[in-house]
């Protein structure tokens, strides 16, 4: 396998058209994409160009049978103005095993975190500069064989873009407990971050809209009473001062945000719980008085207070947002360790290397 990497820059930059102080979420894309195939059993092909569309053909098995994998991450910038990246590894091994459940190749994680840094260093002036937004990195895979037989692809592209975001959740999100569709079950591909369990979040987050809910909250187990994760992150509840978050049981994402928060609270001397929790303990506690918090956690989401829960006709409401001091604390810390303004005990935020493929 050639490890060279071919980098062709832009010869003139978009960002000029970019308006920092108003960044819709995943709407604009930066000036460079990395690109590379995967055919003959190999990984080959690597190359930075200028972002833009790239032709497919009719029958690309990704567009038929599914196989399509993503990653979600963030890039900022600390105090000095160096850009850095927030636990890279994490993501280059989450990648492969989802791949892994998809049939699909591995992509070498060391390739993987160096194409971040070059592609990075190159658009580095699309960082936000603001504490709270970041440049957001999609690492993608997904099937190329020109073939309509049901059988894993021989061969892929693997793709990352970037692009300065704001927000994912501008505001506390009103949720709702999906009691009819199930998003994953154990065995499933759940815990795969595989295009395919978001396309079929959407017809019932689409319903949850029209109803006035931001979110649906998926349940699983036998009775659908246990609690899994929202559509766009993993859900963290805070009932009696002890923070808990439903344990993944291979039906659940395995979020980095949210291993993060798993590191960070015991540390804060704050009791933490990975386990099953039922929407009845919810309820019961909402009902006792003692329900504190509820949050999501994810990469794009960071912390999103939750402000309501609607259990059929039950409407849990949560406190107000200035009293969610575990949630605020836990945004807090992982907006400061990306700007740099909280010590990085963890080595989770790595500089970006100016020297990475050049
Ligand atoms: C992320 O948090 O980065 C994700 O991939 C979730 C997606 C809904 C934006």
């Amino acid at each position: 396998m050639s490890r060279k990497v071919e980098i062709t820059k832009v010869q003139e930059s978009r960002i000029g058209e970019v308006d920092f102080a108003n960044i819709p979420f995943g709407r604009v894309f930066s000036d460079h994409m990395f690109v590379a195939e995967y055919q003959n059993g190999a990984w080959e092909n690597f190359r930075i160009v200028p972002f833009g569309h790239f032709t497919m053909h009719p029958a690309s098995m990704a567009l038929h049978y599914g196989q399509a994998i993503f990653e979600g991450m963030k890039a900022s910038k600390g105090a000095d103005g160096q850009p850095l990246l927030f636990r890279p590894e994490m993501h280059a091994q989450r990648i492969n095993r989802s791949a892994e459940r998809l049939m699909m190749p591995a992509f070498p994680e060391d390739m993987f975190v160096e194409a971040l840094h070059a592609l990075i260093d190159l658009d580095a002036a699309w960082i936000p500069p603001q504490e709270g937004s970041a440049l957001y990195l999609r690492p993608y895979m997904f099937a190329t064989d020109e073939f309509i037989g049901v059988r894993p692809s021989e061969s892929y592209k693997f793709i990352i873009f970037t692009g300065p975001v704001g927000p994912y959740y501008a505001k506390p999100v009103r949720l709702k407990v999906e009691q009819h569709y199930v998003r994953a079950v154990p065995g499933g591909t759940g815990e795969a971050k595989a295009a395919g369990n978001y396309a079929g979040s959407l017809l019932p987050a689409y319903k949850a809209q029209q109803e006035g809910f931001d979110q649906v909250v998926w349940m699983g187990g036998p009775d659908m009473k246990e609690i899994q994760e929202v559509g766009t992150m993993n859900i963290f509840f805070v009932i009696d001062g002890k923070v808990i978050t439903p344990i993944t049981d291979g039906a659940i994402l395995r979020g980095i945000t949210r291993d993060s928060f798993l590191k960070i609270l015991p540390e804060k001397g704050i009791p933490v719980e990975e386990r099953k929790i039922t929407i009845d303990e919810v309820v019961a506690a909402y009902q006792a008085g003692t329900l504190q918090e509820v949050f999501g956690a994810g990469t794009a989401a960071v912390v999103s207070h939750v402000a309501e829960i609607a259990y059929g006709d039950l409407m849990i409401k949560l406190p107000p947002v200035a009293d969610r001091k575990i949630g605020a604390m836990l945004k807090d810390y992982i907006d400061g360790l990306r700007s740099g303004r909280v010590a990085d005990t963890h080595n989770w935020i790595i500089p970006v290397n100016q020297e990475a493929l050049v």
